[in-house]
């Protein structure tokens, strides 16, 4: 893997640019969420605290809320999957960022679909990231969200009777009120179902204050693209690590976005490439507050400070 942007002196060493296997840490450093400033001794909220000193980078028009970042994975031609997985798109090095995304994650947020179709497992604990997370007062792995309205999930699986840290359900308030059995199957398995609504399904503004409320605000989503496309249309996402796959897929599987209509498109910053085997592993971050694509400023004057 090497990197290919920025390529700065600032933002690359030099052995970033010369394709070797980069380890955890390197990769846990490139991607790590953009941090405020900490006191010592004073980590992010563990155990429901909120996070009030460290955590994210405090978004001035939102805050105390939640860093919402989305990795996915796309085919060239923009199929976000083939034969329903996302898997045939994927490469040991996007399941490697993949994981480390993970390792970085106070919470994974994913889609009722995803959850049933790609199969989720509990998060791991993983060594790798073991003192990282204790040293930001995280969980040993992030939790599990899922987000349904239909609460129609099997509450059997290790993802909600196994996990490392317990598995949130989010879900809108009439379901809760709709569905009591399933409710019970789930607080049952010993999943915590969070109403994130007010009518059947969630809120994506909600989501990242109920999270944010219980001290998880290094927030990854991992799709699908339906739940994302709710997240791009409010507004809420930050920041986006998109894999292109160098895959021709062709089909009928969306983009990875695929959600409302967004009125204006919404403009994003590049803030860094790196390559492998020939898959791009891009990230963008949402343009900052104030810097408007019409009478924008200077590209360099706008370079994305994480
Ligand atoms: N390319 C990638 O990186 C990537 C990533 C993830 C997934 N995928 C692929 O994408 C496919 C699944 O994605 P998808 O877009 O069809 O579905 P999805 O976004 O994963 O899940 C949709 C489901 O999530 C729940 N949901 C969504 N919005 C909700 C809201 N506002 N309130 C309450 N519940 C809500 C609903 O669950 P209920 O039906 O339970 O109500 C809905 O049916 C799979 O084939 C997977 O392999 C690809």
């Amino acid at each position: 893997m090497r990197r290919l942007f920025p390529l700065t002196a600032e933002s690359a060493s030099p052995d970033q640019l010369v394709d070797h296997e980069w380890g955890l840490d390197e990769l846990a450093d490139a991607y790590a969420y953009p941090e405020a400033a900490a006191p010592p001794g004073e980590p992010a909220g563990a155990d429901g605290a909120p996070a009030a000193a460290g955590g994210p980078a405090e978004d001035a028009e939102r805050p105390g809320r939640a860093w919402l970042r989305a990795n996915m994975v796309s085919s060239v031609d923009g199929a976000s999957w083939h034969d329903g997985r996302s898997h045939p798109l994927s490469s040991d090095a996007d399941m490697r960022i993949f994981g480390v995304l993970r390792g970085l994650a106070d919470v994974v947020v994913a889609g009722a679909e995803t959850v049933r179709k790609e199969g989720y497992r509990p998060a791991r604990a993983r060594d790798a990231f073991a003192a990282r997370r204790a040293e930001l007062g995280q969980t040993p792995a992030p939790a599990i969200a899922v987000v349904s309205a239909s609460l129609d999930l099997d509450y059997g699986l290790p993802l909600f009777t196994d996990p490392v840290t317990p598995t949130l359900v989010l879900t809108g308030a009439a379901a809760v009120a709709e569905r009591p059995e399933r409710v019970e199957r789930a607080r049952a398995a010993g999943a915590e179902v969070v109403i994130a609504g007010h009518a059947e399904g969630v809120e994506p503004e909600l989501v990242l204050g109920v999270l944010a409320d219980r001290g998880l605000r290094r927030v990854l989503t991992e799709g699908g693209p339906r739940l994302l496309g709710q997240f791009a249309a409010a507004g809420v996402l930050d920041e986006l690590c998109c894999t292109l796959a160098p895959v021709v897929a062709a089909g009928e599987a969306p983009r990875i976005v695929d959600g409302p209509r967004i009125a204006v498109p919404k403009r994003f910053w590049l803030v860094s490439v790196l390559e492998e085997e020939g898959f791009l592993f891009t990230r963008y971050r949402r343009e900052p507050a104030g810097r408007g694509a019409s009478g924008g400023p200077d590209r360099d004057d706008a370079a994305p400070d994480i």
